[in-house]
């Protein structure tokens, strides 16, 4: 659960502070984010199954990075005030649903676009290069998940007619009773990290490259749904795919079959009688006169 501290927040902001500048700074990337056709499919509720369970896949990659550097790097003094496990770790309830959706034996199944791998190996590396980059990645995945994330999770349960929560655990943050007090709780410490005036300036930067992360593994997603739409689209026989309709193999045709064994039927029965009739008894003997 969030501390006191959180109901009690003070929401004042100045120009100079952190929450402030990477708002600002993020702004036009977080339009472009909500505009990648991923997004757009969740906010018109149109989100399907197998989105969902690929964005799920790419989600687990990018938090066990995130919360990997994040746990590595908890006593950093600009990781320490932003450092949240009980209330934003999201990694175990990612995990949760990929059973729900992919079975025991979702490890296995669990396919990533390249994007994906590029977002959490530079998660990676900043965990052991530049910890206080972290501050930007964090704050883009979790606000985000507590902000317009909280809206995809109730589009995306009625889109796909999910009941009792089953695979939605990643939108839920049973330790966040208030998300908007939390996040005034988050600005606060964000604002609170010290940073030289250069390592401010490169913060706002990382915070930009990981909404780029972010829309590159988006639109990765999307490709890899189209590239199996089509396949499939290939090698349904109704489908009506100009590739498909031109590659269809040659069908047996079975009228032809029919004809064809009941001529031959028809000759050995002709060819048997002939031979009866030609062929002299030599088993009855005619009674003698
Ligand atoms: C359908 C897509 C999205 C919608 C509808 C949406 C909507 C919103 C809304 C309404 C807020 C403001 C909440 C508030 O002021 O309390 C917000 C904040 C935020 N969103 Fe999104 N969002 C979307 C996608 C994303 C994505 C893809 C990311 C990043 C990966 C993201 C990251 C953020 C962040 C970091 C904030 C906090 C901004 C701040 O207060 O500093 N959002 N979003």
């Amino acid at each position: 659960m969030e501390t006191e501290k959180t109901q009690t927040a003070a929401v004042q902001t100045d120009d100079r502070d952190l929450s402030e500048q990477i708002k600002k700074a993020t702004k036009e990337s977080h339009t472009r984010a909500e505009n990648t056709e991923m997004m757009l499919s969740f906010q018109r509720g149109q989100v399907t199954l197998a989105q969902y369970k690929l964005l799920l896949c790419s989600l687990y990659e990018i938090y066990q990075a995130l919360e990997e550097a994040l746990d590595r790097n908890s006593n950093h003094p600009a990781v320490a005030p932003i450092y949240f496990p009980t209330e934003l770790a999201r990694l175990k309830a990612i995990e949760k649903d990929l059973e729900f959706f992919y079975g025991r034996d979702w490890r296995e199944k669990i396919v990533v676009p390249d994007a994906t791998k590029r977002y959490s190996h530079r998660l990676r590396q900043i965990g052991e290069e530049n910890p206080q980059f972290l501050v930007a990645h964090a704050y883009t995945r979790y606000l985000g998940d507590l902000s317009g994330g909280q809206v995809l999770g109730r589009i995306a349960q009625k889109s796909m007619g999910l009941k009792n929560g089953d695979g939605l655990s990643f939108f839920a943050f049973p330790g966040v009773s208030s998300p908007n007090l939390f996040k005034q709780l988050y600005r606060s410490r964000m604002n609170s990290v010290e940073l030289t005036e250069q390592e401010r300036n490169d913060v706002l930067q990382e915070a930009v490259q990981a909404f780029e992360f972010n829309i590159q593994v988006f639109d990765g997603l999307q490709k890899m749904l189209s590239v199996a739409e089509k396949q499939q689209q290939d090698y349904s026989p109704n489908s009506k795919s100009v590739s498909a309709r031109s590659i269809q193999l040659p069908q047996p045709n079975f009228s032809l079959v029919r004809k064809v064994l009941g001529l031959v039927v028809a000759l050995v029965t002709i060819s048997m009688g002939i031979y009866v009739v030609a062929t002299p008894n030599t088993s009855y003997q005619r009674p003698t006169v």
